[in-house]
């Protein structure tokens, strides 16, 4: 349902990730583990459309939703701007093309735009950002509300099985979400994530903030989410306990690129896995 091909992505002229091949079924759990800065939020931020493409493509569900795959150069080339124009548009990916450009240039009218974050969004992706990023003075039921705008057109909202996975929201409801414990935070980014029922969560480091104690929960919590709803579950994580216990099959990502692959055998040796996470 999800799955990527020599996805290339830079910071300016800096390369981030190069050549990522990943692909997710439906109702997979699948993890991707890696150290600090290997480059797993840059690669979360490009699958939900919120860092532009340079290199491959995103498909989610059949459908296309980022694609740089044509040759940049020899297209910008190709369509004779003047030399200096070339040059200059020639790092762009042309699915970026600026709209107007089509009146005059018959090939960039036949590219399609990639897919905005808002369009994977009610397309059927939910993602839970790095660090939670709930709003602290908003209760924790309007908080869930906001997962009303990001799955605006999933129809049904499903507050009562939000509410079911995690009872704790429900008996806070009309608290701020400020006052939340790290844990109870983690699970209201989640609920939000869940409202507008997506096909697929993103999950970037669940665990980051939460207690140990509590990181179990989590991970049972997650597992219950995918056997109950059917919703299809991709996090990045460095934590051992979740990708030990949550990851049906999990990537080790390494300097942005992916470098290996680990099916359940090998994710249940602690040393087979702390290779990639290990600083
Ligand atoms: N906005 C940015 N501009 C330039 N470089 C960036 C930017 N954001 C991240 N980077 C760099 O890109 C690389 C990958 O960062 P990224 O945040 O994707 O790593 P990460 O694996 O998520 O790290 P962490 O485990 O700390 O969350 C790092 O070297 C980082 O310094
Ligand atoms: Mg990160």
């Amino acid at each position: 349902m999800l799955e990527t091909e020599h996805l290339g992505v830079s910071y300016g002229k800096t390369p981030i990730l190069r050549d990522v091949n990943i692909s997710i079924e439906q109702g997979e759990i699948v993890g991707i583990m890696g150290k600090n800065g290997v480059g797993k939020t840059t690669l979360v931020k490009a699958l939900i459309g919120l860092l532009d493409i340079n290199e491959g493509r995103v498909t989610f569900d059949d459908t296309v939703v980022a694609d740089a795959t044509a040759n940049r150069e020899s297209f910008w080339r190709a369509e004779s701007f003047p030399q200096e124009v070339a040059s200059t548009l020639a790092g762009t990916p042309i699915s970026n093309a600026p709209g107007r450009l089509g009146e005059f240039f018959p090939l960039a009218a036949e590219l399609t735009p990639d897919a905005t974050a808002d369009q994977r969004a009610r397309a059927g992706m939910g993602y839970i950002p790095q660090g939670r990023d709930v709003f602290p003075e908003l209760t924790v039921e309007e908080n869930l509300e906001m997962g009303e705008t990001i799955n605006g057109d999933a129809g049904e909202f499903q507050y009562d099985a939000v509410y079911e996975f995690f009872p704790i929201l429900e008996e806070r409801r009309t608290q701020d979400a400020g006052t939340l414990s790290g844990g109870q935070q983690q699970m209201l980014a989640i609920g939000r994530a869940l409202i507008g029922n997506p096909d697929l969560l993103l999950l970037d480091e669940p665990s980051e903030g939460v207690q140990p104690s509590i990181v179990q929960d989590l991970t049972r919590d997650l597992e219950q989410v995918n056997e109950e709803l059917g919703t299809t579950i991709l996090f990045v994580e460095q934590n051992l306990h979740v990708v030990q216990n949550l990851a049906e099959r999990c990537y080790a990502i390494d300097k942005g690129t992916i470098v290996d692959e680990l099916g359940p055998e090998r994710l249940a040796s602690r040393d087979a896995v702390t290779k990639y996470l290990a600083v």
